[in-house]
């Protein structure tokens, strides 16, 4: 009957026991996502853990997830209302605000913008494409020189500046280069950013330790001065095009979000909106363009044979004369089938960022109130032996059909860029980036790692999972190719 139903859906959810206080949360360990993923054996795909003062329900596999963000989009696409997401983007983050009319206005100023510097026409995709070779052939001099007298170096930093320096070249028209003193700094301290607002991030769930002195706090007062830190250097910017904007001509980015959100009709979004896009979408790509990119860098001098065939097929089909581009992608499905691997076997966005239900909502014939907060693990998705046979190997290979070309059924199914009404909003240019960056040092270079260092995947877990500090060394292949813009 009806009444026994009700009280089987509003039963508490299955978990392990909380202890008072901190909850599950020394229970986490080094790796959350490997500890949810292993919950889920014992208690099933959605089940419910306590971070200090917050219940949180985690969700893991393909069909829990998939149930949440898609069939219960709007119940599930709410963020919690944490003080740190208060902090970013000067308190108005499109990325870190519940769900609301509001967001959905400013998400879609976010996207419509991205998409018309990026991909609205040939036009704009060519222009987007040119910033990227600029970018990825000037880290190729910055690898070289890094490498001079057979140096080893460790390349992630410099793959913060690039992604760092394609966004401000849309935002603002210009870069910063890999030698401006100022912006190394601020991006530097912007990398810590992930390990505040990773889910499994104890600063927002007990919020007493905000009141003696302890590491947590320290973590919390160092994220609130980097955001403001970044939004004040944004925001300078910003206000400059103010001033000089001419609605008669869209100069970059900047100019096209203040169109929108100043200019527009029936704009709901007050002009501070603005800068908090802008500083939104110049953080959001940075931290996880400059992971993937560690991790391809790691796994070509892990796997020579592998960095050596993709180099082969590179040189067959683009040859010494030209750079790669994205024409040739289709020719080079090898490279695509080892950066979609290099996403699910690294899966280095292990969990979003939290959700929270919006109201109250029934999965797998669990109750689960409003305002609780989630965690999506994606690792679950992307190692689940179901889904991919041997989850644990490494094999770019099984991403092509018995034709060599890229099996989109597979592609889809890796779990990097979330999926539902929060789903990534560069996926696209983040593609891009990412195949560009990765044809171009292939083309240009040979990396080696150092022989007298382990090279491991032994990684540290914030928002994403970076890996431990490693050097290589790059070494010239064929000629120099540079951007002629
Ligand atoms: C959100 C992944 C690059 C802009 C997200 C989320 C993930 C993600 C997992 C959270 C979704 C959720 O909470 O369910 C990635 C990966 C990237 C990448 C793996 C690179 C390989 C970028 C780039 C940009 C960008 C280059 C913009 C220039 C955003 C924004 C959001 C977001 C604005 C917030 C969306 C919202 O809350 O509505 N991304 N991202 N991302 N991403 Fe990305």
């Amino acid at each position: 009957c009806l009444w026994v139903r009700n009280l089987r859906l509003k039963r508490r959810l299955p978990g392990p026991f909380a202890w008072p206080v901190v909850g599950n949360a020394m229970q986490l360990g080094q790796m959350p996502h490997i500890t949810f993923a292993k919950l889920a054996k014992k208690y099933g795909n959605v089940y419910q853990i306590r971070l200090g003062c917050s219940d949180v329900v985690v969700l893991n596999g393909d069909r829990a997830i998939h149930q949440a963000l898609i069939q219960h989009s709007t119940e599930f696409a709410g963020r919690p209302n944490f003080v740190s997401f208060q902090m970013i983007s000067g308190g108005r983050s499109m990325t870190f605000t519940n769900y609301s009319k509001q967001w959905k206005a400013h998400r879609r100023v976010a996207q419509s913008t991205l998409r018309a510097f990026s991909s609205a026409n040939s036009q704009t995709k060519k222009a987007f494409e040119q910033h990227v070779l600029a970018e990825a052939t000037e880290l190729v001099q910055v690898f070289l020189r890094q490498s001079a007298n057979g140096q080893y170096f460790y390349p992630a930093y410099e793959f913060t500046v690039a992604a760092a320096n394609i966004m401000c070249a849309l935002c603002f028209g210009m870069r910063y280069g890999h030698d401006d003193q100022e912006f190394r700094t601020l991006l530097h301290r912007v990398d810590k950013f992930g390990e505040t607002v990773g889910a499994g991030s104890l600063v927002d769930v007990m919020p007493w330790l905000q009141s003696f002195p302890n590491p947590v706090r320290n973590v919390y007062e160092a994220f609130k001065s980097l955001n403001e830190e970044f939004f004040t250097y944004v925001k300078d910017k910003v206000v400059k095009h103010r001033e000089t904007f001419n609605p008669e001509v869209t100069r970059d980015m900047s100019d096209a979000i203040i169109r929108a959100i100043e200019h527009g009709e029936g704009s709901i979004l007050s002009k501070e909106f603005v800068e908090a896009t802008v500083t939104d979408l110049i953080g959001a790509g940075q931290d996880t363009m400059s992971t993937v990119m560690q991790w391809i860098v790691l796994l070509l001098v892990k796997y020579p044979d592998m960095q050596a065939k993709l180099q082969q097929l590179i040189d067959k089909v683009v040859g010494p004369d030209r750079l790669p581009s994205v024409e040739d992608r289709s020719s080079l499905a090898l490279v695509d089938a080892f950066i979609f691997e290099t996403m699910r076997f690294t899966s280095f966005v292990p969990v979003t960022i939290p959700h929270s239900t919006t109201s109250d909502v029934v999965i797998e014939d669990l109750y689960i109130p409003k305002d609780t907060v989630v965690f999506i693990n994606q690792w679950s998705v992307n190692h689940d032996p179901q889904k991919w046979k041997d989850p644990h190997v490494f094999d770019p290979t099984r991403f092509l059909d018995e034709n060599g070309a890229l099996d989109k059924d597979k592609t889809n199914s890796v779990m990097i860029f979330s999926t539902g009404k929060r789903r990534c909003i560069g996926v696209q240019i983040a593609k891009v980036q990412v195949f560009l960056f990765t044809a171009v040092l292939l083309h240009q270079c040979n990396f080696e790692s150092n022989p007298s260092e382990p090279l491991t995947f032994d990684c540290s877990y914030s928002l994403t999972l970076k890996p431990n500090r490693f050097c290589v060394r790059t070494k010239l292949r064929g000629k120099m190719l540079g951007v002629v813009s």
